[in-house]
């Protein structure tokens, strides 16, 4: 199948601001606290690094990768993590950022991990939930855009690794 990637769902402007409206809100819960910035690879990089300069509060910043190999048709996936943090987050503020939340399983199994090492606290944000697609129940404490189930690219996200370079978000549709 051909593809393309023209329909524009959430213009630059549009995202840069709902970055700075959940940036505001999460420097001023984590106001003085210096909390671990958890990103997890790939598709979270370009959102957590606009995020934290929103942000503007002394952080830590790390990534994890995680891989899901055939996970996305089960609810008892095969998810481990191939690249963990090196920061200890015992006792520390843990604010994990992710570009979409989709079947749920990634955070679900990412959060239960971190919670075995004591964090302080912890809490997920995300630019994107797709709440139609939930195959385990998942909430994230900082939502950016819930949308439709449709296939999104730009931002960090993508389509067979194409497309995170894009500065909007867009609907991937077929060009047959
Ligand atoms: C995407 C996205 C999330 C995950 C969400 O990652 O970045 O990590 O899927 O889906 P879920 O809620 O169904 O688990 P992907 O596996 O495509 O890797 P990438 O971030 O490297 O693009």
């Amino acid at each position: 199948m051909a593809e393309s990637a023209t329909k524009i769902l959430l213009t630059e402007q549009v995202i840069r601001d709902k970055v700075k409206e959940l940036a505001a809100t999460i420097a001023g819960e984590y106001n003085g606290k210096n909390p671990v910035v958890v990103g997890i690879l790939k598709g979270a990089c370009i959102f957590l690094s606009d995020l934290i300069r929103e942000m503007q509060i002394p952080c830590t910043v790390d990534f994890v990768r995680i891989a899901s190999y055939g996970a996305k048709k089960e609810t008892s996936g095969n998810i481990t993590i191939t690249k963990d943090l090196e920061t200890p987050v015992k006792g520390r503020d843990v604010l994990v950022v992710e570009d979409i939340v989709d079947t749920g399983l990634t955070l679900s199994y990412f959060v239960e991990v971190i919670k075995q090492r004591q964090p302080a606290t912890l809490r997920v944000c995300v630019l994107l939930d797709k709440p139609k697609r939930r195959i385990v129940p998942f909430s994230a404490d900082y939502v950016g855009f819930s949308i439709e189930d449709e296939f999104v690219v730009g931002y960090g996200l993508d389509y067979n690794e194409k497309y995170r370079y894009l500065r909007d978000i867009r609907i991937v549709g077929s060009t047959d």
